[in-house]
């Protein structure tokens, strides 16, 4: 049997960071995706194949030691599929070898959620072929805990949109509620190579955090307070407000430390041109941008291109988690 299950990415448009410290935040699923096919194998051996990630292509044994040669990007991705299967083999009281294949529509490890999506779509293939159907509750509190456990801490964002979709306004510890836009917001994406990881990004912020306890809690509240306008702003259809809510978003971040000089270019360059909000989205240390531009898209992505950035046109898409073909071999 093999199987394909396919997960989105994602944009933060409020809230990364303050989210980990129970902040609500606002996050919409992508039109780009993330697919992973898996095929039962007679052995224990589990073979990952990701050409378009660079992966070359590995074998590694559940249960044995793992011994890979390769860079930290590539690492990184494999440490959320090998936990994916180690939570998913526990979970279902199932284990088998399989055959992994993964392709991305969107850069890796660049601040889209991809670690998310290919958690989730790990998660629903591997149970699926074993013959366990696991509902998106299960699959979005399963993928939780592998962020938990390969990054130290993580909030349940990306998983919970990466498996559901939508445009939602999450609260951890609470809950979330799916948002509805009354019309398509004009977004680009801004891409810069990124050499942080999220689990980095994350632990640099909680070690500011402890030693400017006070500042830091304003600054994760006042976040906070942005994703709770921007809910409404979202809501009304205030565009206007969206954009200035973003830009002092992105100054928020800024101050954690989590922006770096390209990112920063690219968020001047494209306000320059007639963004009316534009920040980073998702951990920081390079990665991406978003730039909120009506009737600007053109002239955003120029002058993302000017200063050393990838634009990338992009749509938000309600599609969460989704099963492609089953083929019984
Ligand atoms: C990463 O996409 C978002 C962060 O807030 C981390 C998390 O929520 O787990 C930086």
């Amino acid at each position: 049997m093999k199987v394909t299950f396919s997960a989105p990415g994602k944009i933060t448009i409020f809230g990364e960071h303050a989210v980990v410290y129970g902040r609500p935040a606002i996050v919409g699923s992508i039109d780009k995706r993330i697919y992973v096919t898996m095929e039962r194998r007679n052995d224990n051996c589990i073979k990952i194949l990701a050409e378009d990630l660079s992966f070359k292509g590995l074998s590694i044994k559940i249960g044995d030691r793992i011994e890979v040669e390769a860079n930290d990007r590539i690492l990184e991705a494999l440490k959320y599929i090998v936990k994916a299967i180690e939570i998913a083999s526990e979970y279902i009281n199932e284990k088998s070898g399989m055959n992994i294949s993964i392709s991305s529509e969107m850069p890796v490890g660049a601040g889209l959620g991809t670690s998310a999506a290919i958690t989730v779509a790990t998660l629903a293939a591997y149970s699926y072929i074993l013959g366990h159907e696991l509902s998106l509750n299960e699959i979005a509190k399963l993928g939780h805990t592998v962020e938990l456990t390969v990054q130290g801490i993580a909030s349940p964002m990306d998983t919970t949109i990466s498996t559901f979709g939508g445009l939602i306004y999450l609260m951890p510890n609470v809950g979330f509620e799916q948002l509805s836009l009354n019309n398509e917001l004009d977004l680009i994406l801004g891409h810069v190579k990124r050499d942080e990881s999220t689990a980095k990004m994350v632990k640099k912020v909680r070690e500011i955090k402890e030693r400017n306890e006070k500042i830091i809690e304003m600054i994760m509240s006042s976040i906070g307070a942005i994703a709770e306008e921007g809910k409404w702003a979202i809501i009304k259809g205030d565009v206007e407000k969206l954009g200035l809510l973003m830009n002092i978003n992105h100054g928020l971040l800024e101050s954690l430390g989590v922006s770096t000089k390209l990112i920063n270019d690219m968020v001047y360059a494209s306000r320059n041109v007639g963004a009316i909000g534009a920040k980073l989205t998702g951990a920081g240390g390079g990665g991406c941008i978003i730039a909120l531009c009506p009737g600007r898209k053109k002239e955003v992505s120029l002058a993302i291109k000017l200063v050393g950035g990838n634009p990338m046109d992009f749509k938000l898409s309600m599609e969460g988690l989704k099963r492609h073909n089953t083929q019984l071999l």
